[in-house]
């Protein structure tokens, strides 16, 4: 590999001009999720690696960029909902992915600037750019913890730094479930982040799924295992709505992004990633 594709970064502290003692590094030869992600997105943070295996996967189910905005838009509209309807001001956002357009505090913040959000991430280039994410309302927080996901005790520890746990939490995991292959560490991931937070919190998730195409979406699954970084799984519809066992999973149910309560007037075409949203009673 070219040696400049890989330089070392810190992995503590929240801006590379302070860096701290522990260093990690990033490897640009690979393909990794939250930059394909970013490319798909119409983003630039990525390389040459991320944009191939994105195009890769573009060949295959062309409609991709349509799937990864419905799932932005899913985000969206999710939180405007918890935000005006369900009387939340506080989110813990884990698989953050890269800073985009409509980030959850940009969204939360907009409809009550008093909201706090924590993101979480285990990508070191999302670290890179948390100042970004970090830009919030005087009146709300936000802040940024580098940690895996699996990690839900040092999750929710880090999280009540700026969240009162005793109040409902908007729980978002869009996109990341994909990365727990396993379904018995999904759940109990699940299950711990849900027991941290009181009544009247909820739970959002989006997942990629062959539900739509099957056939180019395995195929799209088998080509990112090959080349990108870290491994996936996709979930069936049943799958995902057993990931919301114990919680009131709200009207449409799990869906493809693009049906969860689209706008007025509008009738989407379903894509890969389906999600749902769900109240702990
Ligand atoms: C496809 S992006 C999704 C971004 C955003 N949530 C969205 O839906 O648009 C997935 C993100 O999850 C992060 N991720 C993957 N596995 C993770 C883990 N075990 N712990 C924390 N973050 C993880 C990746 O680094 C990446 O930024």
């Amino acid at each position: 590999m070219n040696p400049l594709h890989k330089w070392k970064m810190p992995v503590t502290g929240t801006s590379p001009e302070f860096p701290g003692e522990q260093w990690t590094a990033l490897d640009t030869g690979v393909a990794h999720t939250a930059r394909v992600w970013n490319y798909w997105l119409g983003g630039k943070d990525n390389y040459a690696a991320d944009r191939q295996v994105g195009e890769q996967i573009r060949e295959v189910i062309p409609d991709i960029i349509t799937s990864a905005r419905a799932d932005r838009a899913f985000l969206g509209r999710a939180v405007r909902y918890l935000v005006a309807d369900a009387g939340i001001r506080q989110f813990l956002d884990l698989g953050t992915g890269l800073p985009t357009a409509g980030n959850t505090h940009e969204v939360a913040q907009e409809l009550a600037p008093e909201s706090r959000i924590v993101y979480v991430d285990n990508d070191p280039l999302v670290l890179i750019h948390a100042r970004a994410l970090l830009n919030g309302t005087p009146e709300g927080a936000t802040d940024y913890i580098e940690a895996d996901a699996r990690n839900t005790e040092q999750v929710v520890q880090a999280a009540s730094r700026t969240l009162d746990l005793g109040r409902p939490v908007g729980l978002m995991l869009l996109g990341i479930l994909n990365f727990i292959t396993d379904d018995d560490e999904a759940v109990e991931i699940i299950d711990r982040l849900v027991a941290a937070v009181p009544s009247g919190s909820h739970l959002a998730i989006a997942h990629p799924t062959s539900e739509v195409n099957t056939e180019a979406a395995l195929e799209s699954l088998r080509l990112w295992n090959e080349h990108g970084e870290p491994k996936i799984c996709f979930r069936s519809r049943e799958e995902l709505i057993r990931l919301f066992d114990g919680l009131e999973l709200l009207e449409p149910g799990v869906v493809s992004c693009s049906l969860w309560r689209p706008e007025a007037g509008e009738t989407p075409a379903p894509v890969y990633q389906f999600c749902g949203l769900a109240r702990k009673p």
